[in-house]
């Protein structure tokens, strides 16, 4: 037997155990109200179980009621604060790094590597994000609006055109995918970038799973399907530095065609590189998962919102006729295009406020800390669901209303209580990456089609990230604008 299966097995057995002789030991610390719950599982089932059911603002709302806004209780086998509300985000976004660092549950780490950017803290993580975002900034990414465009209707030429029925949901992911493969990775249609899809799809499935390396868990595979790609990715940084160095004779290679090239190409003023290639293959993991799943449900539930909302269909339509009718047959959308689409990306706002793609995040604490009169130990993880603030009426009145004129104020609610972002050091880099391949994608959905859902059952769960029970099935038509 793998020696490591035969030390999961014992941590399985053994740390249960230790761990509850270890927190039945007396403390006079004020450590926050909870229950531990069972031994290394503690509350973590019933959580998965609430995501999975759709039920999880119920689970916060009921712990929030029974503890109040700071408790205490076991989550993937971490000790674990659990804070809520607009002053915990504001706490955590705020937080100095000597008091939090923003490590992810075991798994995460295990599958991503450790110098991803969310394991990063202090310099290092100032220093890779600055790296990220040099490429992810709006002036660089305003020269991505036409790939992403063809983008956008290679994949409608390909999976809608000729359809009666589609799904939208794998379909959106797809295109996500595709998206981020050419402009991230730079590989373009083709087997490499088929092994990339089947690959992610397994880092996917287990990157927020129980971290137990067993040959039948979700863990596993992930971390099986995590090494594929990181072998496929240091074959591309050798032949993307091949390319660059015969730059000056070959029109082919730039530093700034895709974020692998732009990331190897970074330098510090002593000409050493400025990222290792560990730190760029962990990254351009992070930046795939990160970046193609939240977007495509963005999308998906923009789909879903239409086809149930004829007053923002009927808003929304005019808008994106008055930019198709200025454009010649075939002609590429441009960053000015994407300007005229303010009612869209209110739209695009209002969704992620009442449907955030990310619900919940972790730190870890470096250092005791006191929080509302608790004392919050070093060695135990933070975790929140920021975006409940969202769906607080004092931020938003009448909150499970849709209304995307919300958006039209500079500030439409308090500090830290939209989110669907995150917010401070740590705010989502890849947020204009998101407007711009969301935009263009919405731009050529209402144009060339109409739809309706075909199933009446349109709910979904979160596995962690939402997804839809059946794929959001919709009948399609097609349409010129
Ligand atoms: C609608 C789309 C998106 C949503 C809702 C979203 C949401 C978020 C949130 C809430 C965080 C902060 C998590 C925390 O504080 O723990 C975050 C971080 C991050 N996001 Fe996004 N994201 C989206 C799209 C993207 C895209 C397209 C990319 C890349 C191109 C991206 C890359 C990242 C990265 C690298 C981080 C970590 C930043 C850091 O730790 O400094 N995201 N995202």
């Amino acid at each position: 037997m793998n020696p490591e299966y035969i030390f999961t097995l014992f941590i399985l057995i053994v740390l249960p155990l230790l761990y509850l002789l270890i927190l039945t030991k007396k403390t006079h610390k004020n450590l926050p109200p909870g229950s531990w719950g069972l031994p290394f599982l503690g509350q973590t089932l019933s959580f998965l179980r609430a995501m999975r059911t759709n039920t999880a603002e119920n689970w916060v709302q009921e712990r929030v009621k029974k503890y109040g806004p700071v408790s205490k209780f076991n989550f993937l086998g971490t000790p674990t604060v659990f804070l809520h509300g607009q002053a915990a985000n504001k706490f955590i976004y705020t937080c100095d790094c000597n008091t939090l660092a923003n490590q992810q549950p075991t798994s995460v780490r295990r599958v991503m590597g450790e110098r991803n950017i969310m394991e990063l803290s202090g310099i290092d993580h100032k220093r890779v994000r600055g790296a990220l975002v040099s490429f992810l900034k709006p002036e660089v990414l305003k020269q991505y609006v036409g790939r992403m465009d063809e983008e956008v209707r290679k994949h409608m030429e390909m999976h809608w055109h000729g359809k009666e029925q589609v799904q939208a949901m794998p379909l959106m992911k797809s295109l996500t995918f595709n998206i981020m493969s050419s402009l991230i990775f730079g590989v373009e249609q083709g087997a490499r970038r088929d092994a990339f899809v089947e690959h992610f799809q397994h880092i996917i499935n287990g990157v927020l799973s129980m971290p137990v390396n067993l040959p039948f868990t979700r863990f596993n595979r992930s971390l099986r399907a995590s090494a594929k790609v990181r072998v496929m990715v240091k074959e591309l940084l050798r032949e993307k530095r091949q390319a660059l160095k015969q730059q000056h004779t070959s029109a082919a290679a730039s530093a700034n065609q895709d974020l692998i090239s732009c990331l190897i190409s970074l330098r510090n003023e002593d000409d050493s590189v400025l990222l290792t290639d560990e730190e760029i293959i962990d990254n351009a993991l992070v930046i795939m998962v990160a970046g193609h799943d939240t977007s495509s449900i963005l999308i998906t539930f923009m789909i879903r919102l239409l086809a149930n909302d004829p007053s923002v269909y009927a808003t929304i339509v005019q808008e994106h006729e008055e930019i198709a009718k200025n454009k010649a047959s075939g002609e590429l959308l441009t960053w000015e295009d994407l300007a005229k689409m303010k009612y869209t990306w209110r739209v695009a706002m209002e969704t992620l406020r009442i449907t955030p793609p990310v619900f919940c995040s972790f730190r870890k604490v470096l250092t005791d800390f006191e929080y509302e009169g608790y004392i919050i130990p070093k060695g135990w993880q933070v975790m929140w669901a920021a975006c409940m603030t969202q769906m607080d009426e004092k931020n938003f009145p009448d909150p499970s209303k849709f209304d995307a004129t919300r958006f039209e104020k500079q500030s439409p609610s308090p500090p830290f209580s939209f989110v669907a972002f995150g917010g401070g050091s740590r705010m989502c880099p890849g947020n204009e990456f998101a407007r711009i391949e969301t935009l263009v994608t919405l731009h050529y959905l209402l144009s060339k089609f109409t739809w309706k859902l075909s199933c009446r059952n349109n709910s979904f769960f979160r596995d962690p990230m939402p997804v839809f029970n059946d794929g959001l099935s919709i009948h399609i038509k097609p349409r010129k604008l």
